[in-house]
């Protein structure tokens, strides 16, 4: 599994001629629309920014200036400079991280509020707090680090960074592990049990030295011995999208193609990660397939608009891409970010309002940023 992310890319450029729209999505949207959308992107000029995470569909993504995956994008708002505001097309723990990293006075946008992540939903701050009560009452809870996948509310955020903890994305989940290793016996990992089990695992923690943590049971679902015999508590979240790859997915690819490369993120479940060839955040998928050579096949186990998108870009260098699963694995609610939100957001802009203003606590931000911040200490802001 690699920490490499993408480098980030500049793709929109406000000078190109509205007949260059390079993606009509599919099915086709109006070609008025997008014209309409490159007009008002001109309009809003570079004072606007627009950061978009690579699970995106084309006809939206195409109007990003910067792409990357969580890493990269959290890195390029956290260096933002002489910017008036931020629309974020990806989802909403992303657009609130982006709004604690940018300056105060840098209002962030997301073109629709029912842009949420299912996974970071299934780890909610009253049962994270609950859940570190409890294992207060068994062991001495300052020999446990709590780290959080960035895929996780400001509010679980602000919990680590009280309690001694960090963050980790994808791409750094091994440095941020390890580090969490060596500060303290254990670690408690939020919410994504799968990069947990898969990070710790690469690091050499033996899989009986995990446990699950199930917030609907008394302990987790653990007795007390489990719990001062584990190094490593999963939370019992998960991907909706990555639990649909399994390993007789890979089987089948091996059996089509002997030559296939399997390029899976980390979110899929440890039996997948483990069939794998390669696996990383979406910025090292694309960053892989940027390398791969003429002629190579890969079935890549990741979310359907990156895969889609792949594909296309990389077919005219006879590079073959198929996806993992044999059907889509959409991020539904990725999804929910159509040329018209964007639309609405850019005119929304131009009126002088914000439409869908990302806003978090002060107080919460205040120990999200201790989190981040000791984040970027360990594994860099560049
Ligand atoms: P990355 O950090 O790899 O971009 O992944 C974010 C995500 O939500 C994957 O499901
Ligand atoms: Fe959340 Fe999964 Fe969608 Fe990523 S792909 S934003 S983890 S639901």
């Amino acid at each position: 599994m690699s920490s490499d992310s993408e480098r980030l890319e500049i793709r929109w450029n406000p000078e190109q001629p509205i007949n260059e729209i390079k993606y009509m999505g599919d099915p086709p949207v109006e070609r008025a629309l997008l014209e309409e959308i490159a007009d008002l992107r001109k309009q809003a000029g570079p004072e606007t920014i627009i950061l978009g995470h690579a699970y995106q569909r084309a006809e939206v993504i195409q109007f990003a200036d910067v792409i990357g995956d969580s890493l990269a994008l959290s890195q390029h708002a956290a260096a933002l400079e002489q910017v008036k505001n931020v629309i974020f097309l990806g989802v909403h723990f992303m657009a609130e991280t982006a709004d604690m990293l940018t300056p105060r006075d840098v209002p962030v946008v997301l073109p629709d509020l029912r842009a949420g992540c299912t996974m970071a939903d299934m780890a909610p701050v009253e049962e994270v707090t609950e859940a570190w009560r409890q294992l207060s009452t068994v062991i001495d809870v300052s020999t446990v680090t709590p780290i959080t996948y960035i895929n996780s509310t400001a509010d679980v955020k602000a919990h680590v960074g009280k309690n001694g903890g960090t963050i980790c994305t994808s791409a750094n989940a091994d440095k941020v592990v390890k580090w969490g290793l060596e500060r303290t016996e254990k670690i408690f990992f939020f919410p994504d049990q799968h990069l947990g089990r898969n990070t710790s695992y690469k690091l050499g923690i033996p899989l009986d030295d995990m446990i699950l943590w199930d917030p609907d049971q008394y302990l987790g679902g653990n007795t007390e011995e489990q719990i001062r015999n584990a190094k490593v508590i999963l939370w019992r979240g998960w991907c909706s999208v990555h639990q649909h790859f399994q390993p007789q997915h890979a089987v089948y690819w091996r059996k089509r193609f002997a030559d296939i490369n399997i390029l899976v993120h980390p979110e899929c479940m440890f039996e997948v990660v483990q069939q794998a060839d390669y696996a990383g955040s979406t910025g090292y998928i694309t960053k892989m397939l940027k390398q791969a050579e003429p002629g190579s096949k890969w079935a890549v186990g990741t979310e359907h608009n990156l895969v889609s998108r792949l594909a296309i870009d990389h077919k005219p260098r006879g590079v073959e891409v198929y996806s993992l699963a044999p059907y889509a694995c959409l991020c539904s609610t990725m999804f929910r970010i159509t040329p018209e939100a964007l639309r609405d957001s850019l005119k929304a802009l131009l009126n002088g309002r914000l439409q869908h203003k990302i806003e978090v606590d002060d107080d919460v931000k205040h120990y999200s940023l201790i989190a981040l911040e000791k984040m970027f200490e360990i594994t860099g802001k560049e």
